[in-house]
């Protein structure tokens, strides 16, 4: 048994992981509503200032049930395609709440932004004229390269010199006259430098740059400083949370002393994704066969890449709980947890020390509530899972179903 962790939360309330397995199927994605709350409270009040708004970023979840809590924790929201459009509306988000970030989109889906979305921020000079075609003497806002990135891993971060995001310092003087010639009025700048910092330092650094950028720019409505706010996912070896208080405190000295001293009496959005939802989801999943092959141990479960694609693709990270029939004690074995999809890259936990797993446990994945559903896929022609809720009262809600084959029969035209 290893599951202190959910335990000392109480994250599924009354319910036994393996009876929601069982309930709802196996895989489930569950999330927990009080965690999910403080979390999006947290990111809520960062900043202490009267323009300060927190835009959560669609992409972590997209469901609109946790969209919906996260909108009452009072959080507004980005969205960057219009399958997120969808959803934030389905939330109840509606046009003034809603900021749109895309990179590299066509002049249907600019203009769809600019009707659907109160900000439409734009990454790139050839998207400032695509824009000014759409959406002829609009109103635009630009995404900037601040020219140093930060992130977990190469392919998440998105800025510096190795990135296809952002306007950089260099190319100002011809968005400027790009944005005269298309008769735009810029009202916003923001910036994202990458997901996932446990240290404030290169967040502050960006920020502390843009302000200085944007007082060239007099018709600014918003300053967005974008996500990338981290949570550890070594929960068994209490790695160090990143220090919200003193992070907020610095960033509220800044905009206030850079509000005062300017004049500005516009807005500040922060893009937190990964911070509000990532710790209130945990994914679990059932052991379905165990094997020793060339002196190692593989442990074959039904979590494969396309439910969970982070390890695979990042090398991520996630810590396991194993949640045993009778909740018996097991030794610890070095293993390898896999899954069931056609490839050897697919593997969840590589040489992980843990309780030695049997067929038919139901083991547990943290923090899977961040970017987990919503980079599944269907490869392999595997059924995508339920997403299940655990109210503030206890109860599990079933807040996605989980595919049928219908769902994948569905978009075929069989010619
Ligand atoms: N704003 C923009 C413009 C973004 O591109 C992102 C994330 C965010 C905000 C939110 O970042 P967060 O606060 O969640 O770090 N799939 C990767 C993360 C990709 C992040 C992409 N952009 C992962 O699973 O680690």
């Amino acid at each position: 048994m290893r599951s202190a962790y959910s335990t000392s939360l109480q994250f599924f309330g009354p319910h036994t992981p393996a009876s929601l397995a069982q309930r709802f199927g196996s895989p489930v994605y569950v999330y927990n509503e009080t965690l999910l709350r403080q979390r999006a409270r947290e990111m809520a009040g960062i900043i202490q200032h009267p323009g300060f708004r927190a835009s959560y970023s669609t992409k972590a979840n997209a469901n609109p049930t946790l969209l919906r809590i996260i909108r009452e924790e009072g959080l507004k929201v980005d969205a960057m395609s219009p399958g997120e459009l969808a959803l934030v509306q389905a939330a109840g988000f509606t046009k003034q709440d809603i900021c749109y970030v895309c990179n590299n989109v066509d002049a249907a889906e600019l203009a769809l932004a600019a009707k659907e979305a109160s900000y439409v921020s734009v990454d790139s000079l050839s998207q400032v004229a695509a824009f000014g075609k759409a959406v002829p003497g609009g109103r635009i806002m630009v995404r900037l390269n601040p020219g140093v990135g930060a992130g977990h891993h190469a392919k998440v971060v998105t800025a510096g010199k190795n990135t296809k995001f952002g306007v950089s310092a260099e190319e100002l003087p011809e968005l400027v006259a790009l944005l005269r010639q298309h008769n735009l009025t810029l009202v916003g700048l923001n910036q994202h430098v990458g997901s996932l910092f446990l240290e404030g330092q290169a967040y502050l650094a960006a920020a502390e740059w843009l302000l200085h950028t944007a007082e060239q720019f007099p018709t600014l409505e918003v300053i967005d400083f974008g996500g990338g706010f981290g949570i550890p996912y070594n929960k068994y070896e209490n790695t160090p949370r990143l220090d919200l208080a003193t992070l907020g405190a610095a960033l509220t000295a800044m905009v206030s002393n850079w509000a005062e001293k300017t004049g500005y009496a516009g807005q500040f959005f922060t893009e937190p994704g990964r911070y509000v939802v990532a710790e209130s989801g945990i994914l679990l999943g059932t052991v379905h066969a165990v094997k020793n092959s060339h002196g190692k141990r593989y442990v074959g479960t039904d979590l494969g890449f396309s439910i969970l694609a982070r390890p695979m693709m990042y090398d991520a990270f996630h810590d396991l709980e194993v949640y045993t029939p009778a909740g018996e004690a097991r030794p610890e074995l070095t293993q390898q947890v896999v899954g069931n999809i056609c490839e050897t890259g697919d593997v969840l936990a590589k040489d992980r020390m843990l309780p030695e797993l049997r067929e038919g446990d139901t083991i547990g994945v943290l923090d899977a509530g961040a970017y987990g559903i919503t980079m599944s896929s269907n490869y392999n022609q595997r059924l995508r899972p339920a997403e299940v809720l655990i109210t503030q009262t206890g109860e599990a809600k079933l807040i996605r179903h989980r595919d049928t084959l219908e769902d994948i029969l569905r978009p075929y035209q069989i010619a």
